[in-house]
Order: C-alpha cells, then sequence, then structure tokens
C-alpha cells in the first residue's frame, strides 16, 4: 500500500517546528554524547550498493549503517541516552551534561529510578545509559517481546516488568508504575501531557542526519545527494527526528520522504489518511518488532504530517527478504540488518517491482536513493533462523569483502 501525503510540503522549514527540533539542538545531544563509550566513536559507515542500484534501475542506493551505531546493535543507543541526559540536567541543572554518562554523578542519582515501556531496542539503550550513569532503571516488556530481547536487557541491570497485551499496554503500565512509585518515565512515545522527553530522543537521532549530510559534503539550502529517503517508523519518532534535519538543512530542495511499516501496524498510515496521529488497524503482531506499534506518536506526527511524501505498508516476508539479500551481498558488501532494520530495502524492492506505483513515487532511473539499516542482529536466534546463517558468520564475510 503506497499512500501519497496530501498534507506534505515543499517549503523551508517552519519557525514553530524549528522551536521544537533543530540541528542546533540536534548537535548538542551529539556533542553530550560524543565521549560515552555506549557508542561507537565516529560515524557509522554510509555504504554504496551499486550492484543492488543496478538491479533496481536506479542510479544510486545508500545504506547507512545503524546496526554499528553500538554494541547495543541498533539506532536506538542515540535517543534513550540523551533523554536521560537532559532529563538529570533539568533536575540538577549544575552538572555537566556530557558528564552524565560517565558516572560522574553515580551517588547522586543512585536512588532516581526510570522507567520505560519497550519493543527492545529502547529499553537496552535505556538500561545501558541508566548504567553508566548509576540511576536505577525498570523496562516493562509486553507479551510478545521475546526472552532473548529481554535477556539483553536484563544484562544491563534493569528489572523487568512483564504485562499481557502489545507494546501499548506496556506503554500504560509504565505510566502507571511511574506514577505509583515516582518514577520517571523516559519513553520514546508522546501522549497527552508528556512531549519533552520524547522530544529529546527523537532529537537525539538526528546525528544520523548529521552524518549523513557530512559523508556526503551536503550543503545548506541546496538539494542533498539523494533524491528519496526511506525511513522505517514504529511510533514515528525515528523518521521525525532525521527528516526534521534533512528539512531544516535542505529547506525547500528537501528528498522526498517514504515512511514505512508493517501492514499489521500501520498507525502512521492511518494518520496520513485521517490527517492526524491515529491508531494502527491490524494487529500490531509482526516480525518487525521495532516497528510493531499500534500508536502513533503525536508530536512526531506534527513533524511527519508537512515532510512525508508517501506512507507505505510492507509484509513480513518482503522484509525477511530484504535481510537476506543484504546478507548475502555479492559484489556489494554483505551487511547484518536485522527485522526492523531491511525495511526501506524491502519497500523500494516492492516499489521498483511495479512500474505504476514506482511511477506514483517518482522513482525514475536517475533517482538516488538512501536507506537506513535502524538494527542489526539485535535478538540473534531470530536473525539466524530468517536468514539461515548466524551474524557472525555474515560478519565474517564482510570483512572478507573489505580485504584486498
Ligand atoms: C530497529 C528499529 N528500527 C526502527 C524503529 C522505529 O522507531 P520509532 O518507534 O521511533 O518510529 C525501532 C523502534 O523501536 C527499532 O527498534
Amino acid at each position: 500500500m503506497l499512500y501519497a501525503n496530501p498534507r506534505a510540503v515543499r517549503a523551508p522549514y517552519p519557525a514553530e517546528l524549528r522551536a521544537i527540533m533543530s540541528i542546533e539542538r540536534a548537535q548538542e545531544s551529539r556533542r553530550w554524547l560524543a565521549a560515552w563509550p555506549g557508542l561507537t566513536p565516529g560515524a557509522t559507515p554510509l555504504h554504496e550498493l551499486p550492484a543492488l542500484a543496478r538491479r533496481l534501475g536506479v542510479a544510486r542506493m545508500c545504506v547507512k549503517d545503524e546496526s554499528l551505531r553500538s554494541r547495543l546493535g541498533s539506532f536506538k543507543a542515540l535517543g534513550a541516552s540523551v533523554a536521560l541526559v537532559r532529563q538529570v540536567v533539568r533536575l540538577h541543572p549544575g552538572l555537566e551534561p556530557g558528564l552524565v554518562l560517565s558516572g560522574r554523578y553515580a551517588q547522586l542519582l543512585q536512588h532516581y529510578t526510570v522507567v520505560s515501556a519497550t519493543d527492545g531496542n529502547h529499553g537496552r539503550s535505556l538500561a545501558a545509559a541508566a548504567r553508566d550513569a548509576g540511576c536505577r532503571c525498570a523496562i516493562v516488556l509486553h507479551a510478545q517481546v521475546s526472552l532473548e530481547r529481554e535477556k539483553a536487557i536484563a544484562d544491563f541491570g534493569a528489572k523487568i516488568i512483564r504485562v499481557p497485551g502489545n507494546y501499548d499496554a506496556s506503554v500504560r503500565e509504565a505510566e502507571r508504575l511511574a506514577q505509583a512509585h515516582g518514577w520517571q518515565v523516559i519513553s520514546d512515545t508522546s501522549y497527552e501531557g508528556y512531549e519533552d522527553i520524547p522530544r529529546d530522543v527523537m532529537q537525539g537521532y538526528g546525528t544520523i542526519a548529521a552524518e549523513i549530510a557530512e559523508q556526503t559534503g551536503a550543503r545548506a539550502d541546496e538539494a542533498g545527494a539523494f533524491t528519496h529517503v526511506f525511513l522505517q517508523a514504529g511510533v514515528g519518532g525515528m523518521a521525525a527526528g532525521l527528516a526534521s534535519y534533512l528539512w531544516e538543512l535542505h529547506g525547500a530542495q528537501r528528498p522526498c520522504f517514504i515512511v514505512v511499516e508493517p501492514a499489521q501496524a500501520d498507525c502512521l498510515l492511518q494518520s496520513a489518511m485521517k490527517g492526524h496521529a491515529a491508531k494502527a488497524t491490524g494487529t500490531v503482531d509482526s516480525v518487525m518488532a521495532g516497528l510493531a506499534c499500534g500508536d502513533t506518536s503525536p508530536l512526531a506526527w506534527r513533524f511527519l504530517a508537512p515532510s512525508v511524501d508517501h506512507f507505505m505498508t510492507i509484509e513480513d516476508d518482503q522484509a525477511v527478504a530484504a535481510m537476506r539479500t543484504l546478507a548475502r551481498g555479492g559484489p556489494d558488501i554483505p551487511i547484518v540488518a536485522g527485522e526492523s532494520g531491511t525495511a526501506g530495502l524491502a519497500a523500494l524492492e516492492v516499489l521498483r517491482g511495479d512500474c505504476a506505483l514506482s511511477a506514483r513515487a517518482g522513482l525514475h532511473p536517475d533517482a538516488s536513493v538512501l536507506f537506513i539499516n535502524t538494527e542489526g542482529a539485535t535478538a540473534p536466534q531470530v536473525y539466524e533462523e530468517l536468514v539461515g546463517e548466524t551474524a557472525e558468520s555474515v560478519q565474517r564475510r564482510q570483512l572478507a569483502w573489505f580485504a584486498p
């Protein structure tokens, strides 16, 4: 399903949005996280995929590989961490933000507890940041989060709380626990009366866009290297964080943004069709665990409504096929891409397989396409089952690909 957003505009980035999320604040988040050992130093790779581009009939295709962002295996390390830093500094204005995750203030924070719901990656990042800052962390998991993902979070010392139902039920339980115990919710999704922290999380993701701009030599108010940028979405935070940065940078020359979701968790597509932040219509159960969200983040929606040109849904088997494509490599570099990481490539395959859809999305042979591999094998057993090869084996082939 491809839906052209009637609200998308091509104009300079509006001042009212810049007051909420801006390049300036994204760069500040980036500086504050620079010394955190939880992140891999430097930018994540931007790989060219020339053979895939040839097969799919576009001029250029690149993938920004966020699987290497940190040992946590996903881009989410950029969000929860900086939101925790900003929240601690809001409570204790005299502290040096860049030192919060070094544990310098651990004694001060030892009785402070943060809590969040998660599909896996956000909770893992919050647990890692809380441990490094020296505060306590509780993570609420819904019924469909695998034991493998639970263990990865518990390994960082977080208290795990299980609830029946889906992601949205776990969001409500995290809020209830916070009220009951005086804990602080650090959520990646916004709701009524709760916007500052999700904004900080989204702003943290701006680092990805900042690196893309640097890696491609982008210049303000000019068109960038890519005509089309595919952004996968759960609640919409990552898409909003990247789209806002690139919109502010390129202004009216911004790329075409295409947001991709699982068909069963189509809350952003529904939002586009209804004209307001809406709920998904499907079962909200997908192999793309990170994208299996039933409720749009209303704050993210304010950024996506005027900036996303197309909303699109894909099927689970299309995401899995794209995992195998990236793992296989060939002439192109083999890449470990997890279930939610390949949604952009899966969407491009669907569009290029249908001339009419391709034309509607403006995907002509001169198109230059970017997608974001938002996670690696964050659930290694699931990865092996779906790809038929371990992540380590794919990584070895990647290393061999680099060898002369
Ligand atoms: C790997 C991965 N990709 C993409 C997303 C989507 O991010 P958001 O919920 O901010 O839209 C998530 C969310 O958890 C994720 O884990």
